[in-house]
């Protein structure tokens, strides 16, 4: 199908995908280290020039909630909480007209302390990254003994409103492929909506290997061992976890195989970097440079413009089983997950 080109209004795609969901990325630094994201070193930051500072942010996220149709808003990092100016830009994006709904994603340290602050400010919920509930494994994977901060910033985050949590657990072979059901006990104990996510191509040390992967089915009959599965009546709509009803339900746990189960036909999202790039995908090969667009003077108008240009420029899907498939030049942290 080829779709109408979008000159106003939505951002559109040639294959007819609209844009609703931005995803923007606060910062590329973080204060872990998983191994299967960074090196224990870090990684060379973006220098403060590179940034957008506050009021740019909130300036495109103004064009992209008034212009181009954006009503989902999540923001990611690197670590989005370590941005100083996190709260006073969830409130200035909440006061937009119309307010968009408003998401985080983090690896939850410090979150006990910032999660009144941000749920006064207007956010509405928040993803946890959670891969182990062993103290020891988790200083291994993250390169810092951090677990209990981690415990904390969720249940911090639970007290303060910013519901459903949600948990996202990246599951390695031989590192903590064992611990699906007991991951699954936890979320279920607390009221926490987990999901197991297939890890991607998107390491900056380009060390995946798809066949260490662990896949979704076989994340599926470990959990089956345990638990009764079955299909999740709620719609699925454009959101990357395909959920399941876990004994009967209510609660739920979700499954996001992006490599081997992949959801790009349906795809709504558009991203911001934290350096006010547009990417139209995760993996996208192409960004386009709505920061110096900015420094040099365009209107909202232009600014507009050249969003949804980048937009129909997206490709039908990730590509990742193509023999030609190239990892992005940016790792994870870089573009925002
Ligand atoms: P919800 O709205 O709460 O369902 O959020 P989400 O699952 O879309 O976002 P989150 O930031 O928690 O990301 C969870 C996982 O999904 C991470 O591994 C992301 O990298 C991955 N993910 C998010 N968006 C996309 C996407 O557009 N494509 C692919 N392939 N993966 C994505
Ligand atoms: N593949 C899949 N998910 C990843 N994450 C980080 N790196 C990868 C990867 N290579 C997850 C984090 C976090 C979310 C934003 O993305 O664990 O929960
Ligand atoms: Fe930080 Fe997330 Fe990368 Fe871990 S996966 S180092 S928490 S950006």
């Amino acid at each position: 199908m080829t779709a109408a080109r979008g000159t106003d209004g939505v951002l559109v795609d040639r294959y007819g995908r609209v844009a609703r969901d931005l995803r923007v990325s606060l910062t590329d630094k973080c204060n872990l280290r998983c191994t299967y994201c960074m090196p224990a070193e870090g990684l060379p930051w973006l220098a403060g020039s590179q940034l957008l500072s506050d009021d740019e942010i909130v300036r495109l996220v103004r064009v992209a909630v008034r212009r181009l149709g954006i009503t989902e808003v999540r923001f990611t990092g690197g670590e989005p909480l370590i941005r100083p100016g996190v709260v006073g830009i969830v409130a200035a994006v909440a006061g937009l007209e119309p307010r968009p709904r408003i998401s985080l994603t983090t690896n939850g340290l410090g979150l006990d302390r910032l999660a009144p602050a941000l749920r006064a400010a207007g956010l509405d919920r928040v993803n946890v990254s959670l891969d182990t509930l062993d103290a020891g494994r988790f200083a291994r994977l993250t390169r810092r003994d951090r677990l209990a901060d981690v415990l904390a910033g969720l249940a911090g985050a639970a007290a303060a409103g910013l519901t459903p949590v949600k948990i996202n657990s990246v599951l390695m072979r031989g590192v903590n492929d064992d611990e699906a059901p007991a991951l699954l006990r936890f979320a279920l104990a607390h009221g926490y909506e987990l999901r197991f996510i297939e890890q991607m191509p998107l390491d900056a040390q380009h060390g995946w290997d798809r066949a260490a992967m662990v896949t979704a089915d076989e994340i599926l009959v470990t959990l089956r061992t345990g638990f009764d599965l079955t299909p999740d009546p709620a719609v699925r709509g454009a959101a990357p976890a395909e959920t399941w009803l876990v004994d009967g339900g209510p609660a739920r746990v979700g499954v996001i195989g992006s490599v081997t189960r992949p959801f790009c036909g349906d795809c709504d999202r558009t991203r911001l970097t934290a350096d006010g790039q547009v990417r139209a995908c995760l993996f996208a090969s192409e960004e386009s440079d709505l920061r110096g667009a900015l420094r040099a003077g365009a209107d909202d108008d232009e600014l507009a413009r050249r969003w949804r240009a980048a937009m129909w420029g997206k490709r039908a899907g990730h590509g990742i089983d193509d023999p030609t498939f190239l990892q992005p030049a940016r790792p994870m942290s870089a573009i925002g997950g």
